[in-house]
Protein backbone atom coordinates (compact mmCIF):
# COMPACT_ATOMS: atom_id res chain seq x y z
CA UNK A 1 0.00 0.00 0.00
CA UNK A 2 1.31 3.59 -0.84
CA UNK A 3 0.29 6.68 0.87
CA UNK A 4 0.41 8.37 -2.47
CA UNK A 5 -2.23 6.22 -3.62
CA UNK A 6 -4.53 7.02 -0.65
CA UNK A 7 -4.14 10.26 -0.80
CA UNK A 8 -5.16 10.70 -4.84
CA UNK A 9 -8.19 8.50 -4.09
CA UNK A 10 -9.64 10.25 -1.26
CA UNK A 11 -8.86 13.90 -3.79
CA UNK A 12 -10.85 12.27 -6.36
CA UNK A 13 -13.56 11.47 -3.58
CA UNK A 14 -13.41 7.89 -4.06
CA UNK A 15 -14.01 5.85 -0.56
CA UNK A 16 -11.60 4.48 1.60
CA UNK A 17 -11.23 0.48 2.50
CA UNK A 18 -10.48 -0.27 6.11
CA UNK A 19 -7.24 -1.05 5.33
CA UNK A 20 -6.11 2.11 3.68
CA UNK A 21 -7.42 3.74 6.33
CA UNK A 22 -6.12 1.36 9.25
CA UNK A 23 -2.33 1.79 7.24
CA UNK A 24 -2.36 5.97 7.37
CA UNK A 25 -3.87 5.89 11.05
CA UNK A 26 -1.10 3.50 11.85
CA UNK A 27 1.61 4.60 9.52
CA UNK A 28 1.66 8.18 11.15
CA UNK A 29 1.53 7.44 14.60
CA UNK A 30 4.22 4.81 13.92
CA UNK A 31 5.98 8.02 12.24
CA UNK A 32 6.59 6.13 9.00
CA UNK A 33 4.53 8.49 7.59
CA UNK A 34 5.58 12.25 7.03
CA UNK A 35 3.63 15.08 7.99
CA UNK A 36 3.09 16.85 4.67
CA UNK A 37 1.63 13.24 2.95
CA UNK A 38 -0.66 13.18 6.43
CA UNK A 39 -1.40 17.18 5.71
CA UNK A 40 -2.54 16.57 2.21
CA UNK A 41 -4.55 13.90 2.98
CA UNK A 42 -6.46 15.62 5.99
CA UNK A 43 -7.12 17.96 3.33
CA UNK A 44 -8.62 15.70 0.90
CA UNK A 45 -10.57 14.62 3.51
CA UNK A 46 -12.13 18.16 4.76
CA UNK A 47 -12.72 18.41 1.01
CA UNK A 48 -14.34 15.59 0.29
CA UNK A 49 -15.73 14.13 3.76
CA UNK A 50 -15.92 10.55 4.76
CA UNK A 51 -18.66 7.81 5.22
CA UNK A 52 -20.29 7.05 8.25
CA UNK A 53 -18.74 3.66 7.47
CA UNK A 54 -15.39 5.80 6.84
CA UNK A 55 -15.81 7.62 10.17
CA UNK A 56 -16.38 4.34 12.19
CA UNK A 57 -13.35 2.24 10.93
CA UNK A 58 -11.68 5.85 11.43
CA UNK A 59 -12.64 6.11 15.03
CA UNK A 60 -11.85 2.35 15.75
CA UNK A 61 -7.97 2.02 13.78
CA UNK A 62 -7.13 5.11 16.25
CA UNK A 63 -8.73 3.35 19.46
CA UNK A 64 -6.38 0.61 18.00
CA UNK A 65 -3.22 2.72 18.29
CA UNK A 66 -3.48 2.75 22.15
CA UNK A 67 -4.46 0.98 25.27
CA UNK A 68 -8.31 0.93 26.70
CA UNK A 69 -8.21 2.12 30.00
CA UNK A 70 -9.46 0.06 32.58
CA UNK A 71 -11.22 2.38 35.22
CA UNK A 72 -12.80 -0.21 37.42
CA UNK A 73 -10.46 0.63 40.25
CA UNK A 74 -13.24 3.64 40.49
CA UNK A 75 -16.15 2.61 42.52
CA UNK A 76 -19.44 3.43 41.55
CA UNK A 77 -20.12 4.78 37.85
CA UNK A 78 -18.17 6.62 35.48
CA UNK A 79 -19.29 9.70 33.49
CA UNK A 80 -16.82 11.87 31.07
CA UNK A 81 -17.06 15.07 29.79
CA UNK A 82 -16.20 16.19 26.15
CA UNK A 83 -16.66 19.83 24.51
CA UNK A 84 -16.09 19.57 20.97
CA UNK A 85 -14.50 23.35 20.70
CA UNK A 86 -15.45 26.63 21.53
CA UNK A 87 -13.89 30.03 22.22
CA UNK A 88 -14.01 30.70 26.38
CA UNK A 89 -15.12 27.40 27.22
CA UNK A 90 -13.59 26.88 30.57
CA UNK A 91 -16.83 24.78 31.35
CA UNK A 92 -14.31 21.85 33.01
CA UNK A 93 -12.45 23.76 35.19
CA UNK A 94 -15.91 24.33 36.84
CA UNK A 95 -17.90 21.50 36.39
CA UNK A 96 -15.14 19.35 37.20
CA UNK A 97 -14.95 20.72 40.92
CA UNK A 98 -18.49 20.81 41.29
CA UNK A 99 -19.24 17.32 40.50
CA UNK A 100 -16.27 16.17 42.42
CA UNK A 101 -17.74 17.66 45.08
CA UNK A 102 -21.14 16.18 44.69
CA UNK A 103 -19.28 12.98 44.92
CA UNK A 104 -19.28 11.36 41.49
CA UNK A 105 -15.40 11.10 40.87
CA UNK A 106 -14.34 13.37 37.40
CA UNK A 107 -11.71 11.41 35.98
CA UNK A 108 -10.72 13.67 32.82
CA UNK A 109 -8.09 13.52 30.29
CA UNK A 110 -8.14 16.94 28.14
CA UNK A 111 -6.43 18.53 25.63
CA UNK A 112 -4.73 21.42 24.49
CA UNK A 113 -5.68 24.41 21.85
CA UNK A 114 -7.22 23.58 18.81
CA UNK A 115 -7.57 26.05 15.31
CA UNK A 116 -9.21 29.14 17.18
CA UNK A 117 -10.40 27.45 19.96
CA UNK A 118 -8.66 26.88 23.60
CA UNK A 119 -8.03 23.63 25.40
CA UNK A 120 -7.92 22.86 28.92
CA UNK A 121 -4.33 21.98 29.37
CA UNK A 122 -2.91 24.96 28.22
CA UNK A 123 -5.65 27.03 30.89
CA UNK A 124 -4.13 24.64 33.70
CA UNK A 125 -0.75 25.60 32.71
CA UNK A 126 -1.10 29.34 34.07
CA UNK A 127 -1.18 27.46 37.25
CA UNK A 128 2.55 27.66 38.66
CA UNK A 129 3.51 23.86 39.05
CA UNK A 130 0.36 22.27 37.80
CA UNK A 131 1.21 19.07 36.20
CA UNK A 132 -0.97 17.30 33.53
CA UNK A 133 1.19 15.00 32.41
CA UNK A 134 0.44 11.87 34.69
CA UNK A 135 1.69 8.42 34.64
CA UNK A 136 -0.92 6.08 34.42
CA UNK A 137 -0.66 5.41 38.56
CA UNK A 138 -0.56 8.82 39.43
CA UNK A 139 -3.91 9.09 37.78
CA UNK A 140 -5.38 6.14 39.89
CA UNK A 141 -3.98 7.80 42.69
CA UNK A 142 -5.08 11.30 42.38
CA UNK A 143 -8.74 10.52 41.42
CA UNK A 144 -9.18 7.65 44.49
CA UNK A 145 -7.68 10.11 46.63
CA UNK A 146 -9.62 13.42 45.98
CA UNK A 147 -12.12 11.67 43.08
CA UNK A 148 -10.82 14.78 40.75
CA UNK A 149 -8.16 14.35 38.05
CA UNK A 150 -7.58 16.52 34.74
CA UNK A 151 -4.58 15.68 33.10
CA UNK A 152 -3.29 15.06 29.30
CA UNK A 153 -4.41 12.42 27.38
CA UNK A 154 -1.28 9.52 28.11
CA UNK A 155 0.62 8.39 25.64
CA UNK A 156 -1.13 5.68 25.11
CA UNK A 157 -4.70 6.77 24.90
CA UNK A 158 -5.41 7.07 21.09
CA UNK A 159 -1.71 8.21 20.16
CA UNK A 160 -2.92 8.66 16.42
CA UNK A 161 -5.49 11.58 18.02
CA UNK A 162 -2.75 13.33 19.66
CA UNK A 163 -0.75 13.08 16.69
CA UNK A 164 -4.04 14.29 14.16
CA UNK A 165 -5.01 16.82 16.35
CA UNK A 166 -1.31 18.97 16.50
CA UNK A 167 -0.92 18.48 12.43
CA UNK A 168 -4.98 19.31 11.99
CA UNK A 169 -4.69 22.27 14.40
CA UNK A 170 -2.05 24.05 12.21
CA UNK A 171 -3.23 23.15 8.76
CA UNK A 172 -6.62 24.25 8.71
CA UNK A 173 -8.47 20.99 8.91
CA UNK A 174 -10.22 20.72 12.48
CA UNK A 175 -14.21 21.60 11.32
CA UNK A 176 -14.25 18.72 9.57
CA UNK A 177 -17.67 15.95 11.01
CA UNK A 178 -15.73 12.64 10.82
CA UNK A 179 -12.36 14.06 11.53
CA UNK A 180 -13.61 15.49 14.68
CA UNK A 181 -16.21 12.73 15.68
CA UNK A 182 -13.56 10.10 15.63
CA UNK A 183 -10.63 12.63 17.99
CA UNK A 184 -13.86 12.91 20.32
CA UNK A 185 -14.96 9.55 20.66
CA UNK A 186 -11.66 7.58 19.80
CA UNK A 187 -10.61 9.19 23.15
CA UNK A 188 -14.04 8.64 25.10
CA UNK A 189 -13.94 5.37 24.12
CA UNK A 190 -10.07 4.75 25.05
CA UNK A 191 -11.27 5.12 28.64
CA UNK A 192 -13.96 2.35 30.17
CA UNK A 193 -16.55 5.16 31.40
CA UNK A 194 -20.09 4.52 31.68
CA UNK A 195 -21.46 6.91 30.02
CA UNK A 196 -20.30 10.46 28.02
CA UNK A 197 -21.91 13.54 27.81
CA UNK A 198 -21.02 15.42 25.11
CA UNK A 199 -21.44 18.90 24.71
CA UNK A 200 -21.30 20.09 20.87
CA UNK A 201 -20.76 23.48 20.07
CA UNK A 202 -23.14 25.49 17.56
CA UNK A 203 -22.90 29.09 16.32
CA UNK A 204 -20.21 31.21 14.69
CA UNK A 205 -17.50 30.50 17.31
CA UNK A 206 -17.95 26.50 16.77
CA UNK A 207 -16.61 23.91 14.48
CA UNK A 208 -20.20 23.27 13.31
CA UNK A 209 -21.83 26.39 11.82
CA UNK A 210 -25.28 25.12 11.91
CA UNK A 211 -27.99 23.46 14.15
CA UNK A 212 -28.53 21.06 11.05
CA UNK A 213 -24.86 20.20 11.01
CA UNK A 214 -24.37 20.17 14.92
CA UNK A 215 -26.95 17.61 15.29
CA UNK A 216 -25.67 15.30 12.52
CA UNK A 217 -22.49 15.27 14.12
CA UNK A 218 -24.28 14.66 17.21
CA UNK A 219 -25.80 11.63 15.89
CA UNK A 220 -22.98 10.61 14.35
CA UNK A 221 -20.82 10.45 17.78
CA UNK A 222 -24.19 8.95 19.72
CA UNK A 223 -23.95 5.93 16.97
CA UNK A 224 -20.59 5.15 17.22
CA UNK A 225 -20.75 5.72 21.38
CA UNK A 226 -23.88 3.41 21.42
CA UNK A 227 -21.83 0.68 18.51
CA UNK A 228 -19.32 0.20 21.47
CA UNK A 229 -22.07 -0.03 24.25
CA UNK A 230 -21.50 2.71 25.47
CA UNK A 231 -24.40 5.37 27.14
CA UNK A 232 -23.29 8.92 24.93
CA UNK A 233 -25.39 11.83 24.99
CA UNK A 234 -25.08 14.83 23.17
CA UNK A 235 -26.18 18.15 24.02
CA UNK A 236 -26.14 21.15 21.31
CA UNK A 237 -24.85 24.04 22.95
CA UNK A 238 -24.51 27.63 21.83
CA UNK A 239 -21.30 29.32 20.83
CA UNK A 240 -22.59 32.33 18.69
CA UNK A 241 -20.59 34.39 20.98
CA UNK A 242 -17.84 33.59 23.62
CA UNK A 243 -18.56 31.78 26.92
CA UNK A 244 -18.25 34.30 29.77
CA UNK A 245 -16.46 36.83 29.22
CA UNK A 246 -12.83 35.90 29.05
CA UNK A 247 -10.77 34.34 26.47
CA UNK A 248 -7.20 33.46 26.80
CA UNK A 249 -5.61 30.85 29.29
CA UNK A 250 -5.05 32.65 32.91
CA UNK A 251 -7.81 35.13 32.04
CA UNK A 252 -10.23 32.25 31.49
CA UNK A 253 -8.94 30.14 34.81
CA UNK A 254 -9.58 33.31 37.00
CA UNK A 255 -13.35 33.83 35.04
CA UNK A 256 -13.47 29.84 36.18
CA UNK A 257 -12.04 30.63 39.80
CA UNK A 258 -14.60 33.57 39.98
CA UNK A 259 -17.65 30.77 39.14
CA UNK A 260 -16.65 28.50 41.98
CA UNK A 261 -17.16 31.36 43.76
CA UNK A 262 -20.65 32.46 43.17
CA UNK A 263 -19.52 35.33 41.17
CA UNK A 264 -19.41 33.89 37.54
CA UNK A 265 -21.31 34.85 34.14
CA UNK A 266 -24.86 33.52 33.70
CA UNK A 267 -23.93 31.53 30.71
CA UNK A 268 -21.17 29.24 31.94
CA UNK A 269 -23.00 28.53 35.19
CA UNK A 270 -26.07 27.60 33.47
CA UNK A 271 -24.08 25.81 30.98
CA UNK A 272 -22.28 24.13 34.24
CA UNK A 273 -25.74 22.88 35.60
CA UNK A 274 -27.05 21.94 32.64
CA UNK A 275 -24.17 19.44 31.71
CA UNK A 276 -23.51 18.74 35.54
CA UNK A 277 -27.07 17.89 36.02
CA UNK A 278 -27.05 15.16 33.23
CA UNK A 279 -23.51 13.95 34.31
CA UNK A 280 -24.82 13.26 37.94
CA UNK A 281 -27.85 11.80 36.40
CA UNK A 282 -26.11 9.11 34.38
CA UNK A 283 -23.74 8.72 37.02
CA UNK A 284 -26.80 7.59 39.53
CA UNK A 285 -25.89 10.55 42.22
CA UNK A 286 -29.43 11.47 41.60
CA UNK A 287 -33.24 10.87 40.22
CA UNK A 288 -34.20 13.70 37.74
CA UNK A 289 -32.11 16.72 36.28
CA UNK A 290 -33.91 19.39 38.89
CA UNK A 291 -32.16 17.39 42.11
CA UNK A 292 -29.05 17.67 40.17
CA UNK A 293 -29.03 21.25 39.50
CA UNK A 294 -30.20 21.50 43.43
CA UNK A 295 -27.11 19.53 44.33
CA UNK A 296 -24.33 22.16 41.87
CA UNK A 297 -25.71 24.44 43.45
CA UNK A 298 -25.37 23.59 46.97
CA UNK A 299 -21.72 22.92 46.35
CA UNK A 300 -21.03 26.15 44.75
CA UNK A 301 -22.76 28.04 47.68
CA UNK A 302 -21.28 25.72 50.44
CA UNK A 303 -17.73 26.30 48.77
CA UNK A 304 -17.41 22.62 48.58
CA UNK A 305 -16.81 23.04 44.68
CA UNK A 306 -14.00 25.69 45.35
CA UNK A 307 -12.37 23.79 48.03
CA UNK A 308 -12.27 20.71 45.74
CA UNK A 309 -10.86 22.89 43.07
CA UNK A 310 -7.83 23.73 45.30
CA UNK A 311 -7.76 20.05 46.29
CA UNK A 312 -7.21 19.07 42.22
CA UNK A 313 -4.95 21.73 42.06
CA UNK A 314 -2.52 20.93 45.13
CA UNK A 315 -2.98 17.12 44.27
CA UNK A 316 -1.41 18.14 41.16
CA UNK A 317 1.66 19.72 41.96
CA UNK A 318 -0.05 23.28 41.15
CA UNK A 319 0.61 26.42 43.73
CA UNK A 320 -3.07 26.73 45.53
CA UNK A 321 -2.02 30.34 46.52
CA UNK A 322 -3.12 31.14 42.93
CA UNK A 323 -6.62 30.17 43.44
CA UNK A 324 -6.59 32.21 46.54
CA UNK A 325 -5.31 34.70 45.48
CA UNK A 326 -5.57 35.23 41.73
CA UNK A 327 -3.66 38.65 41.18
CA UNK A 328 -0.51 36.09 41.43
CA UNK A 329 -1.54 34.78 37.58
CA UNK A 330 0.65 36.26 35.48
CA UNK A 331 -0.95 39.30 33.95
CA UNK A 332 0.10 40.95 30.75
CA UNK A 333 2.06 44.06 30.57
CA UNK A 334 -0.70 46.16 28.53
CA UNK A 335 -4.18 46.07 28.34
CA UNK A 336 -5.77 47.96 26.00
CA UNK A 337 -9.26 49.01 25.67
CA UNK A 338 -11.64 48.55 22.72
CA UNK A 339 -13.75 51.66 22.23
CA UNK A 340 -17.22 51.63 20.52
CA UNK A 341 -17.72 54.12 17.68
CA UNK A 342 -21.31 53.50 17.44
CA UNK A 343 -24.88 53.17 19.69
CA UNK A 344 -26.86 50.86 19.43
CA UNK A 345 -26.91 46.68 20.86
CA UNK A 346 -24.87 44.30 20.67
CA UNK A 347 -26.64 42.29 17.36
CA UNK A 348 -23.53 39.29 17.37
CA UNK A 349 -20.34 38.75 18.45
CA UNK A 350 -18.35 36.77 15.92
CA UNK A 351 -16.78 34.42 18.41
CA UNK A 352 -14.50 32.86 16.24
CA UNK A 353 -12.44 35.90 15.45
CA UNK A 354 -12.75 36.58 18.95
CA UNK A 355 -10.63 33.19 18.90
CA UNK A 356 -8.44 34.61 16.48
CA UNK A 357 -7.76 37.61 17.57
CA UNK A 358 -6.89 35.82 20.91
CA UNK A 359 -4.58 33.90 19.04
CA UNK A 360 -2.90 36.52 17.24
CA UNK A 361 -1.50 38.15 20.72
CA UNK A 362 -0.41 34.70 21.78
CA UNK A 363 -2.77 33.04 23.72
CA UNK A 364 -3.08 30.21 20.86
CA UNK A 365 -0.46 28.21 18.78
CA UNK A 366 0.56 29.42 15.12
CA UNK A 367 2.58 26.06 14.14
CA UNK A 368 3.13 22.90 16.16
CA UNK A 369 6.06 24.40 18.23
CA UNK A 370 4.71 27.74 19.08
CA UNK A 371 4.69 28.85 22.91
CA UNK A 372 1.40 30.29 24.12
CA UNK A 373 1.28 33.52 25.95
CA UNK A 374 -0.62 32.46 29.51
CA UNK A 375 -1.20 35.91 30.18
CA UNK A 376 -2.49 37.40 26.77
CA UNK A 377 -6.60 37.14 25.95
CA UNK A 378 -9.22 39.53 25.72
CA UNK A 379 -11.78 40.15 28.11
CA UNK A 380 -15.27 40.67 26.72
CA UNK A 381 -16.96 43.88 28.00
CA UNK A 382 -20.17 43.77 26.52
CA UNK A 383 -22.53 40.75 25.35
CA UNK A 384 -24.92 40.02 23.01
CA UNK A 385 -28.18 42.14 23.93
CA UNK A 386 -26.55 44.65 26.12
CA UNK A 387 -26.38 48.38 25.17
CA UNK A 388 -23.89 50.52 23.99
CA UNK A 389 -23.48 53.92 23.72
CA UNK A 390 -20.56 55.28 21.65
CA UNK A 391 -17.18 55.62 23.54
CA UNK A 392 -18.34 52.53 25.68
CA UNK A 393 -15.63 49.97 26.45
CA UNK A 394 -16.59 46.76 24.25
CA UNK A 395 -13.30 44.89 25.55
CA UNK A 396 -9.91 44.92 27.12
CA UNK A 397 -7.08 43.63 25.09
CA UNK A 398 -4.73 42.23 26.98
CA UNK A 399 -1.22 41.82 25.89
CA UNK A 400 2.71 41.78 25.94
CA UNK A 401 3.47 43.12 22.58
CA UNK A 402 1.61 46.49 21.04
CA UNK A 403 2.66 45.93 17.57
CA UNK A 404 0.10 42.31 18.01
CA UNK A 405 -2.33 44.06 19.87
CA UNK A 406 -2.76 46.98 17.08
CA UNK A 407 -2.66 44.35 14.44
CA UNK A 408 -5.73 42.74 16.12
CA UNK A 409 -7.90 45.84 17.30
CA UNK A 410 -9.49 46.40 14.42
CA UNK A 411 -10.43 42.83 12.95
CA UNK A 412 -11.99 42.52 17.35
CA UNK A 413 -13.81 45.47 16.82
CA UNK A 414 -15.36 44.29 13.34
CA UNK A 415 -16.30 41.60 15.00
CA UNK A 416 -18.95 43.12 17.33
CA UNK A 417 -21.79 44.02 15.43
CA UNK A 418 -23.86 46.92 16.57
CA UNK A 419 -27.81 47.42 15.69
CA UNK A 420 -30.92 47.13 16.18
CA UNK A 421 -32.33 45.18 19.71
CA UNK A 422 -32.09 41.34 18.66
CA UNK A 423 -35.80 40.54 18.27
CA UNK A 424 -35.48 36.49 20.04
CA UNK A 425 -33.88 35.87 23.20
CA UNK A 426 -31.06 34.15 22.90
CA UNK A 427 -30.72 30.37 24.00
CA UNK A 428 -28.14 28.36 25.38
CA UNK A 429 -29.19 24.82 25.17
CA UNK A 430 -30.88 23.69 21.54
CA UNK A 431 -31.62 20.20 22.42
CA UNK A 432 -30.33 16.96 23.47
CA UNK A 433 -29.29 13.98 21.02
N1 LIG B 1 -12.32 18.19 20.29
C1 LIG B 1 -11.56 17.10 20.02
O1 LIG B 1 -11.15 16.37 20.91
N2 LIG B 1 -11.28 16.84 18.76
C2 LIG B 1 -11.71 17.60 17.73
O2 LIG B 1 -11.42 17.29 16.61
C3 LIG B 1 -12.49 18.74 18.02
C4 LIG B 1 -12.77 19.01 19.32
Amino acid sequence: MRMYDIIQKKRDGIELTKEEITYFVDGYTREIIPDYQMSALFMAIYMRGMSKRETSDLTRAMIDTGEIVDLSFIKGAKVDKHSTGGVGDKTTLVLGPMIAACGLPFAKMSGRGLGHTGGTLDKLDSIRGFNTELSKEDFIRIINKTNICICSQSANIAPADKKFYALRDVTATVDNMSLIASSVMSKKLSLQSDAIVLDVKVGNGAFMKDLDSAFELSKQMVDIGESFGRKTVCMVTDMNEPLGYAVGNALEVKEAIDTLKNKGPSDLVELSLELGSMLLLLGNKVKSIDEGKDMLKEVISNGKAFDKLKELVESQGGDISYIEDTSKFSSSSHIVELISDEDGYIKEIIAEEVGKCALGIGAGRETKDSKIDLSAGIVLNKKVDDKVSKGDILAYIHGNDLDKIESIASRLKDSFKIGEKNKQNKKLIYGIV
